[in-house]
């Protein structure tokens, strides 16, 4: 594809900023990396190089720690009124709404989804900041009721300079995970976008700066985990690490974490379960089923990858979903009627490839796609596999694509021992009229997310983490606050 073509489906704004340097935002400035180095920018609808940003090395990463950590040090933004530091998180969040239209359009080139995903996405960044600009003014410590000889007070304290490593799946959004609490706590942070996903993330620190947040309190390092991520999660100057990815980096990242004792949250990958009973509404189930595995071509840390079905409904359910998963349209982000775009990358399309080829020779029964599209990027067909048995790969492996397993149940005690049957705990859904029934299987759920009659929603106020490997540590409301914040407790003889 012509560059030309490329540029005919963006805003100028979107043009300008993607033919302009994109260097590594460093000390409130962009600079190329020191020694050069330069990452390749793909468009997964296409497979086509559109453009290049800056690769950070070890020299680059040394330079944005000790950025950072001077920031933190002088307090430039940890000792701004706190109102203040809420009216700049404020500011940042209207232009996220103003440059939404452009961030959207960068993203959707980056990633592949569709252009109207990314465009709600862009509102979910701005709310979550906002969301985070509340907190500035109301974190505090306690009094503790240390007896008459004593005042005992707590004082909550920022961790320092914080690390965010995030994932490609939602560049921007996970990037607002991270910075939003960070900052509301009063830490300077280094956020380092996906190697696959790098736009967004420099567009936002210019607008971080535009925002009055002062330089080096958001540094942005664009380049990959074997050398840039790895190089903050071993550097002595970074105090924390908040990664999201998968649970293989995750572990890695608390190993090589343990050498300075970093603070460490993990928020990893999943292999969630829908449960479908018989009495539940399947016209709602089957929709939020094919939602919760087809959105982001399944490229989410909750994909609802495996349905636990009732034995009675199966046919049906089956069918209902297959019969409209058909009618999806599979597309380039840009195209209009779109409603699942490619895969990121090459080495994500061999990947789920694999899986659909393991799901065969294990004996799964195909009642959908199966295959890659026989076009440009890195297209698959939403694919469904019926008879899958929990104990198949296809049923306990993360795949990160659009590929469901259906697997049959008998009774309720089955249907949870099979929800619970995986090293994963990310979320988990119940589909049921039965109130009682849906809370007991609640609480029989090991995940942190459990969903009753719906998948996938979120809420700012809610908190968000993983059971067993699906990491640890809870991000958004004020849990997030426990993570980017240290306590500290004075005790006064009187
Ligand atoms: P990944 O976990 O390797 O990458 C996520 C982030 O970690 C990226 O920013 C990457 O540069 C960084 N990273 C990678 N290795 C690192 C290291 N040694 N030290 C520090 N940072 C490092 O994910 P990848 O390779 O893109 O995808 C592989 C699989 O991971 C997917 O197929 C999927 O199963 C899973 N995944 C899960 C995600 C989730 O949200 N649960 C998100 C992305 C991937
Ligand atoms: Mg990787």
């Amino acid at each position: 594809m012509s560059t030309a073509t490329i540029e005919d489906r963006l805003s100028s704004t979107a043009r300008s900023f993607l033919t302009g340097p994109k260097g590594l935002l460093i000390d409130g400035e962009f600079r190329p990396a020191a020694d050069g180095g330069l990452l390749a920018v793909v468009d997964p609808s296409t497979g086509e190089r559109v453009t290049e940003v800056a690769f950070a090395g070890t020299a680059d990463v040394d330079q944005a720690v000790a950025s950072a950590r001077a920031a933190f040090a002088d307090g430039r933004w940890s000792a701004l009124a706190p109102i203040e530091q809420s009216r700049r998180l404020e500011r940042l969040a209207v232009l996220v709404e103003e440059h939404g239209a452009e961030l959207a359009e960068l993203e959707t080139l980056d990633v592949g989804k569709p252009l109207a995903q990314s465009q709600w996405e862009m509102g979910l960044v701005a709310d979550l900041l906002r969301y985070y600009a509340g907190w500035c003014t109301k974190i505090h410590g306690d009094v503790n009721p240390a007896g008459t000889d004593f005042l005992s007070y707590t004082l909550r304290e920022p961790v320092g300079v914080c690390a965010g490593i995030i994932p490609w799946n939602f560049p921007l959004v996970m990037a607002a995970f991270k910075v939003g609490p960070a900052l509301a706590c009063g830490n300077t942070l280094i956020l380092k976008p996906a190697e696959q996903t790098p736009l967004t993330a420099l567009r936002f620190g210019e607008l971080c700066l535009e925002a009055g947040i002062p330089a080096g309190v958001v540094n942005v390092l664009t380049g990959d985990g074997e050398t840039t991520g790895n190089a903050l999660v071993e550097h002595p100057g970074v105090d924390k690490i908040a990664f999201t990815g998968s649970t293989e980096v995750g572990r890695k990242i608390m190993v090589k974490a343990a050498g300075t004792l970093k603070k460490v949250s993990l928020e990893l990958g999943g292999k969630s379960p829908s449960i479908i009973f018989a009495d539940a509404d399947l016209e709602a189930a089957a929709t939020a089923a094919m939602q919760g595995i087809w959105t982001n071509a399944g490229q989410w840390c909750v994909a609802g990858s495996r349905l636990v079905v009732e034995q009675s409904i199966h046919d049906t359910f089956v069918d209902v979903l297959v019969q409209h998963s058909s009618q999806l349209k599979v597309g380039g982000g840009f195209d209009a009627d779109s409603q699942m775009g490619p895969l990121i990358s090459d080495e994500q399309l061999s990947r789920v490839s694999s899986y659909m080829e393991i799901g065969r020779e294990e004996g799964a029964e195909l009642a959908l796609g199966g295959s890659r599209m026989q076009r440009p990027g890195y297209f698959v067909e939403p694919t469904v596999f019926t008879g899958v048995r929990n104990d198949m790969r296809i049923a306990q492996e993360e795949i990160f694509g659009p590929v469901a397993a259906v697997i049959p149940f008998g009774g309720d005690e089955e249907a949870l021992r099979i929800g619970n049957g995986t090293d994963y705990g990310l979320a988990a859904a119940v589909w049921t009229r039965d109130v009682s029934r849906a809370h007991r299987a609640a609480r029989a759920l090991q995940a942190g997310q459990i969903w009753v009659n719906s998948y996938g929603d979120f809420d700012w106020s809610t908190p968000f983490g993983g059971y067993k490997q699906s990491g640890y540590g809870r991000e958004l409301g004020k849990y997030s606050l426990d993570l980017y914040t240290q306590m500290k407790s004075v005790l006064v003889r009187l």
